[in-house]
């Protein structure tokens, strides 16, 4: 899959992670003691972080030595109720003063991730963040280019590209199994989140919160996209919150987003915040596909979620009915970012997770809210290494 990262990219890397003490024996980049784990401070201690903290506890390879979270009793509580026994702090100045750590894991509302990834970055610490990585491209790529400069790691949600079924579609694209590709189509929505006002704010909604699932994979498997149409609604105006009552909503809570990729491939993603799905967040027996691409030759359609697959049907035969291939996920979860990002760096492997991909999503994103606002079509500039499994 990934080609292991160089001698001297690895020493780049954890040199700056403070973690690197042990790199004294480079052979085998092997973690002997507990204190050589590597360490990360988690932002943001509300719904996903029960998902991320069990998560992260699996890896023997990673310590959470700090919790934060502006409203402090949920670092001391998440603390607590997952037995951390973290440092915790009410925000992330005092975080970064705080017990030294290598990565920061930012899972907070998607309005302040470019802002607090920065400041972590400035504090030498590499990023794994939530989608999305920043507000706009221009904000992500230059966080992008920081870390660069800073020889450190910035990476972002979401991590369906790890997925064994998105392995296995990506390689009936490659080896030609669905003919020439002509179109596709993802799509991911429910009845919206009923807990915190910010999905429905400004540079909220639902495509960065849930677009951005088949955008990466649609991204993933077909290339980076050239330009971008889109039409974005709002179809419920007000909603209730558990955090501010009821509250207006200002950002998309529904939309369509039309990609062209390379080779005149062009593929669609809906999304939205008012879609019911009986499914919910519990796709295990979801039976339904969300994400189907069409060749001339052949067609894959993605059983369950690409954040949570059950499976992919291959239908590419005029004789026999299609076949359902790859229901294991084979540990694949979609909360696994983070970690598995963090045990990269332990490893020194180059994971397929790729911050460039994080970005161009990012675009695809703005490019849509442009179109919809001026009825143009977007050309859009990132690019990122494609295909992503060789
Ligand atoms: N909840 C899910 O199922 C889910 C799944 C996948 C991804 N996500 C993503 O995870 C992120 C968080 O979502 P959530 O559902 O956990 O939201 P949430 O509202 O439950 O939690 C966000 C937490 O961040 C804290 N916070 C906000 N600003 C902060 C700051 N400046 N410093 C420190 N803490 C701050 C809030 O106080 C809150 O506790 C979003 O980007 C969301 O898209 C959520």
């Amino acid at each position: 899959m990934n080609e292991t990262i160089s001698r001297q990219k690895f020493l780049q890397y954890t040199a700056s992670a403070g973690a690197v003490v042990l790199l004294s024996s480079l052979e085998g980049f092997a973690w002997e003691k507990p204190e050589k784990k590597l360490r990360v401070a988690l932002i943001g201690c509300g719904s996903v972080s029960n998902r991320y903290i069990p998560h992260l506890q699996t890896s023997p390879l990673i310590e959470i030595v700090s919790l934060c979270d502006i409203k402090y009793e949920r670092a001391v509580a998440q603390d607590k109720q997952y037995n951390v026994n973290a440092a915790t702090y009410p925000n992330i100045d005092k975080m970064l003063a705080g017990v030294p750590f290598d990565m920061m894991i930012t899972i907070t509302d998607m309005q302040v991730h470019g802002e607090l990834n920065k400041k972590a970055l400035l504090a030498g610490k590499h990023v794994w963040s939530e989608k999305p990585m920043a507000n706009t491209y221009a904000e992500g790529k230059a966080l992008f280019d920081l870390a660069k400069s800073k020889k450190l790691g910035i990476w972002g949600a979401p991590a369906v590209v790890n997925s064994p079924q998105f392995v296995f579609m990506n390689k009936c694209i490659q080896e030609g199994k669905l003919g020439k590709v002509a179109s596709a189509h993802g799509q991911y929505g429910h009845t919206g989140p009923t807990w915190s006002a910010f999905f429905y704010e400004k540079n909220g909604g639902s495509m960065p919160d849930l677009g951005v699932y088949n955008i990466a994979t649609l991204t993933g498997l077909l290339g980076p996209a050239k330009s971008v149409m889109a039409m974005l609604s709002i179809v419920k105006p007000e909603r209730t919150v558990d955090d501010k009552g009821k509250i207006k909503v200002e950002a998309e809570d529904n939309a369509h987003i039309l990609m062209m990729h390379d080779k005149n491939v062009i593929s669609h993603v809906m999304c939205g915040f008012n879609y019911f799905d009986p499914h919910g967040h519990e796709a295990k027996d979801q039976p339904l596909h969300s994400i189907q691409i069409y060749g001339d030759y052949g067609n894959l359609r993605l059983i369950g979620y690409d954040w949570e697959t059950n499976g992919v049907y291959l239908d590419n035969s005029w004789d026999e009915p299609a076949k359902l291939y790859q229901k294991d996920s084979e540990g694949y979860v979609w909360q696994e970012g983070a970690t598995k990002i963090g045990e990269a760096l332990v490893k020194g492997i180059e994971p397929r997770i790729n911050a460039e991909h994080a970005l161009h999503v990012l675009e695809v994103i703005e490019a849509a809210r442009k179109s919809s606002a001026t009825g143009m079509k977007i050309h859009l500039k990132s690019k990122f290494p494609w295909p992503m499994v060789k």
